[in-house]
C-alpha cells in the first residue's frame, strides 16, 4: 500500500506517477529494436517535467475515495497522461495551433519536427491502450472490468470527446461563438478525459449507481471548471510561462463572459463538485483538495 497521508499533490504522489511513467518507458526501450529510440526519446520528452499530473491524480485519489489501494489503478492514471500528453503534442503542431512552447521548453515538433512529433503523439495513444492491460497484473481485477477501463476511455478521447471537441476548437469561427458553443467545445475537449479520470475507478470494483453518478457529477463539474480556471489564467498574463505567447485565437470563455462571470461560475462549480462527493467521507479529501486547486490556481 502507498504510504497513507499522501496529499493530492504531494511529492511522493508526483514521484509514484512520474517513476511508474519512467519505469515503463524503459520497458519499451529494453524490448524494441534500438533503432527506435528516437521515438521514445520523443516520448520521454513530452512526458517528463512540467506537467502537474492532474489527470493521473485524479485517478489515484478517486480510487483512494472508493477504499482501492491508489497503487493498483497506476496503470490507468498513466495511460490517462499519455492520452493527454499526445493531445499536446498534436495541439501544438502549425497545423492545428502552432504554438512553439509546452511545458516550460520548445513543443515537440520544434524540438525533433513535425513527423517525429507527430509519431511520438501515435505512439503515447497507441501504448495508452497497452499500458490499461497492465491493470492486470496485480491479480486484482477481472479482466470484463478491465475492459471497462478500456470502453471509458475511448469514448472520451475520442470521437464522442476530446478529439471531438478539438475538431470544433480548430473549425469555429471564433468571432462569433456563443456561450452554449463554447461550453459544448470545452466538455468535450478539456472536460471529457477529465470526467474519464474521476470515472476509470467506478469500473474496477462492484459500485452502486448512486455512487457512480457522484463521481460523475465531480467529473463532469470539474472538467468544466478546469478549462474556466485555464481560460482565467490566459486572460490574466498574456504569455504563460508553460505555452508562450498564441499565434491563434481560440475559442475561450473570455469572448462571452467577463471575468467576474468566470470566477463566480468557477467557483459555483467547484462548490458543485466538492458537494457531490461529500457523502463519501474523509476519504474523499484528495478529490476536495484537487478541487480546491482549481478554484485557486496560478499555473
Ligand atoms: C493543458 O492541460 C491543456 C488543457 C486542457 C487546458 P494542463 O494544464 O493539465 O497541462 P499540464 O499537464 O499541466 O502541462
Ligand atoms: C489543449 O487545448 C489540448 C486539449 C485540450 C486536447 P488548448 O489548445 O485549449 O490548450 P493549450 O493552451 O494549448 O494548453
Ligand atoms: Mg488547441
Ligand atoms: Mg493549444
Amino acid at each position: 500500500m502507498e504510504k497513507s497521508g499522501s496529499t493530492a499533490f504531494s511529492d511522493s504522489r508526483v514521484k509514484l506517477i512520474n517513476d511508474y511513467l519512467e519505469t515503463n518507458l524503459s520497458r519499451f526501450e529494453k524490448s524494441c529494436s534500438q533503432r527506435f529510440e528516437p521515438l521514445i526519446e520523443a516520448m520521454r520528452y513530452s512526458l517528463e517535467g512540467g506537467g502537474k499530473r492532474l489527470r493521473p491524480i485524479l485517478t489515484l485519489s478517486a480510487a483512494e475515495a472508493l477504499g482501492l489501494d491508489p497503487k493498483s489503478v497506476l496503470p490507468a492514471a498513466c495511460a490517462l497522461e499519455y492520452i493527454h500528453t499526445y493531445s499536446l503534442v498534436h495541439d501544438d503542431l502549425p497545423a492545428l495551433d502552432d504554438d512553439d512552447t509546452r511545458r516550460g521548453k520548445p513543443s515537440s515538433h520544434k524540438r525533433f519536427g513535425e513527423a517525429v512529433a507527430i509519431l511520438a503523439g501515435d505512439a503515447l495513444l497507441t501504448e495508452a491502450f497497452g499500458q490499461i492491460l497492465l491493470l492486470g497484473e496485480s491479480g486484482r481485477f477481472l479482466p470484463a472490468q478491465i475492459l471497462g477501463v478500456v470502453d471509458l476511455l475511448a469514448h472520451h478521447s475520442g470521437v464522442r470527446g476530446m478529439v471531438g471537441g478539438q475538431l470544433l476548437d480548430v473549425t469555429i469561427d471564433t468571432s462569433d461563438a456563443s456561450l452554449p458553443e463554447i461550453e459544448f467545445i470545452h466538455i468535450h475537449k478539456t472536460g471529457a478525459l477529465i470526467l474519464a479520470s474521476v470515472l476509470i475507478p467506478t469500473k474496477l470494483i462492484p459500485l452502486e449507481e448512486e455512487k457512480i453518478q457522484s463521481f460523475r457529477r465531480y467529473g463532469e463539474a470539474l472538467g468544466l471548471a478546469f478549462q474556466i480556471s485555464d481560460d482565467l489564467l490566459d486572460s490574466e498574463t498574456s504569455v504563460r510561462y508553460s505555452r508562450g505567447p498564441r499565434k491563434k485565437p481560440k475559442p475561450c470563455y473570455t469572448q462571452v463572459m467577463s471575468p467576474s462571470e468566470m470566477k463566480q461560475k468557477l467557483n459555483f462549480l467547484i462548490d458543485h463538485a466538492i458537494n457531490s462527493i461529500r457523502s463519501l467521507g474523509d476519504k474523499s479529501q484528495n478529490l476536495v483538495d484537487i478541487a480546491e486547486f482549481i478554484r485557486t490556481r496560478k499555473a
